[in-house]
């Protein structure tokens, strides 16, 4: 090998303790032959000096007779004859490529880029720190971007790398690469990783992958491999809670009783208070046993034996965890599952599931929908093919400690097993929402009655795509009198002649049926209040857009109704009519019965109306056309 190190020739002791004690990357390249990815490759390989001289001169002699690259080695045909062996489908794995550098060892998960290389990828990315994608400089983000950036996303990495390649060919513009850096900024928005670099480089020319490029003197960023070496992955772990999943119960004779197991999350240490769980029984660590003596300390990668002070009962699959943590245990969750078998994951029917340490049978009950990788759509599924990605709901014959993958990949990712054949034919990500996260089917219990929430598995999302837009309520409030339900229906007529669902509920209307058992006391106009908007809400959740005429003129009551819709999705629209005005129009006569004490707490007579504060829209009627009024209103909404 052309060494990178003088070390290894002088004290080969020396070297391989240092290198010992350098960290280690783990990450993947993503993008197609296309877009560069053999050649960015192998220029990090060649100019890391990690690639034998042989190897190094067939592929001198390769690139002369049909290398694509003129005078120039072609780095790609070092990594290409795996490539296009992978193509063929003979070997679907992923190529694991090592190299180091002074500072750090690395590992490359290569996978080819094509959508029928999801499964191949999602391995890859499960355990990658961080993901190169490639982007071609001419072409700019692309669907298979976006893909990319979805799975390795969705598997928790946290640190991405949007190498835009072959600047060469758009001759080094930077206003090229800022276009590029735009574009993607989109395709960013969606993902939850918050770790986003871009560099610039041509992996043909050398530009920006491991030497700093002379030709983009207006980038100040790192080239590539400075930008390995330097990104802070120690922080990544999970250090806050503590997790060590029981692989094995190590009892070699009565006196020692160690418990086996990767360290998945936390710090452990001697002294240390845990808490088995399923068993919920609780000790201290007495020692952290390895091959090479007692540690002080285990982080989070780890294999470790642990031995307790206390005598509990604890088998394989069991957790330990720190004393005082809540972890909930359950038989239900939510995950994402990447599909990788052939025959479909069928919905009820009996897998084995593998979550950290633990198998246990269970079953998908439902998918709630598939994600289209290449535009992020959510749509219906009745099965998740090869290479399909789902949410899904999982149930299992037995409840047990459930970890959200996000804040523990260790442990809260899991995979299904074919009961007959026993391959491996899905991954799953466990997706633990907490309360503030959940949807709003999920509303806080407040119900009188002991109910708990079922769920639909067709998606609010999945409902407003098929109408083309989302629910909302408009809600308006005036005098009676006052123009509301002239104005509500001129709008429903609007927004019907323009393709949208709608649905008016009126005042008068709806204490025909639904609330028929109310009167107009203060009480009762509360709970009228409260049923429209409750009806609103579902009908917004259908995907409809909601028009209500009703009085409603107490603050209190709009305001509850307000906090039922997500921001933006409630429009409060004050029909904005002096008292006077509507006593003369009394298109009803009610006001003059009201007058004559006929009828009991008449709005404006003796009830109050309460003017809305922070409405959305304020329409004068008497200072403005039914149309005009309209028109504007349709802007705002
Ligand atoms: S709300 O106060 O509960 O919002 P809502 O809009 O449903 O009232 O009903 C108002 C309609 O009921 C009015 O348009 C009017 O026709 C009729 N009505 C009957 N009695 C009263 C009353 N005491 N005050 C106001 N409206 C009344």
């Amino acid at each position: 090998m052309s060494h990178q190190s003088e070390l290894i020739a002088e004290n080969i002791e020396a070297y391989l303790k240092e290198h010992e004690s350098k960290d280690l990357l783990r990450f993947i390249t993503c993008g197609s032959v296309d877009d560069g990815k053999s050649t960015l490759i192998g220029r990090l390989l060649h100019d890391s000096k990690m690639i034998y001289e042989d190897q190094l001169a067939a592929i001198t002699q390769a690139s002369k007779s049909s290398g694509t690259t003129g005078d120039k080695v072609d780095l790609a045909l070092l990594v290409d004859g795996l490539q296009s062996e992978r193509e063929q489908g003979i070997t679907i794995d992923v190529a694991y490529r090592f190299f180091s550098t002074d500072k750090r060892k690395f590992i490359i998960a290569d996978t080819p880029g094509h959508e029928q290389y999801t499964r191949n990828m999602a391995t890859g990315a499960s355990t990658a720190s961080l993901a190169v994608i490639l982007i071609d400089a001419r072409y700019g983000v692309q669907t298979q971007t976006r893909r990319h950036s979805f799975i390795a996303d969705l598997l928790g990495i946290q640190h991405l790398v949007i190498a835009v390649n072959k600047m060469d060919l758009v001759d080094y513009s930077q206003q090229r690469f800022d276009e590029i850096v735009a574009e993607y900024g989109e395709v960013a928005e969606r993902l939850k990783a918050r770790d986003i670099r871009y560099v610039p480089m041509s992996a043909l020319e050398g530009d920006n992958v491991v030497n700093k490029s002379e030709h983009m003197g207006w980038y100040a960023g790192p080239a590539l491999l400075e930008l390995l070496e330097t990104v802070e992955i120690a922080h990544d772990s999970n250090l806050s809670d503590l997790r060590l999943p029981v692989q094995y119960v190590n009892r070699p004779n009565l006196d020692f009783r160690g418990y086996c197991g990767t360290l998945e999350a936390g710090i452990l240490k001697p002294g240390l208070r845990v808490r088995a769980l399923p068993s919920g029984k609780t000790s201290e660590i007495a020692s952290i046993v390895t091959y090479d003596g007692n540690l002080e300390a285990a982080y989070p990668g780890q294999a470790i034996t642990v031995t307790l002070r206390d005598e509990i009962d604890i088998s394989r699959g069991d957790w330990l965890v720190g004393e005082d943590e809540a972890v909930p245990m359950a038989s239900a969750f939510e995950a994402d599952i990447v599909w990788m078998h052939e025959s479909p994951l069928e919905p009820g029917k009996l897998y084995d599931l593998k979550l950290a340490t633990r198998e246990l049978a269970g079953k998908v009950a439902a998918i709630d929908y598939q994600v289209d990788v290449n535009t992020l759509e959510q749509r219906h599924a009745d099965q998740l093919d090869l290479n399909a990605i789902g949410r899904c709901r999982v149930e299992l014959t037995a409840p047990v400690p459930i970890d959200d993958y996000r804040t523990s990949p260790g442990t809260g990712a899991f995979i299904v097993i074919d009961r007959l054949t026993n391959v491996t034919v899905g991954a799953g990500m466990i997706h633990r929402s907490d309360e503030s996260e959940l949807p709003y089917e999920y509303r806080t219990h407040d119900s009188k009655a002991d109910v708990v929430w079922n769920r639909s598995s067709v998606t609010p999302a999945m409902r407003a795509q098929i109408k083309g837009h989302t629910g909302k309520c408009i809600w308006f409030t005036g005098y009676s009198g006052s123009g509301k339900s002239t104005l509500a229906n001129a709008l429903d007529v609007e927004l019907n002649r323009r393709g949208y669902h709608t649905m008016l509920l009126d005042g008068d209307n709806i204490r025909h049926g639904l609330c028929k058992d109310l009167g107009m006391n203060d009480t009762d106009r509360a709970e009228n209040i409260r049923r429209v908007g409750e009806i609103a809400r579902l009908f917004a959740e259908a995907g409809i857009i909601v028009i209500t005429a009703f009085i409603s003129p107490f603050r209190k009551d709009r305001e509850e109704v307000r906090a039922l819709f997500d921001e933006g999705d409630f429009i409060e629209v004050h029909v904005d009519t002096p008292l006077d005005i509507c006593e003369q129009r009394d298109p009803k006569g009610l006001y003059q019965k009201a007058r004559e004490g006929k009828i009991q707490d008449f709005t404006g007579i003796s009830s109050p109306y309460e003017v809305p504060t922070g409405a959305e829209a304020t329409l004068k009627t008497t200072e403005a056309s039914q149309a005009e009024l309209i028109a504007g209103l349709l802007k705002k909404i």
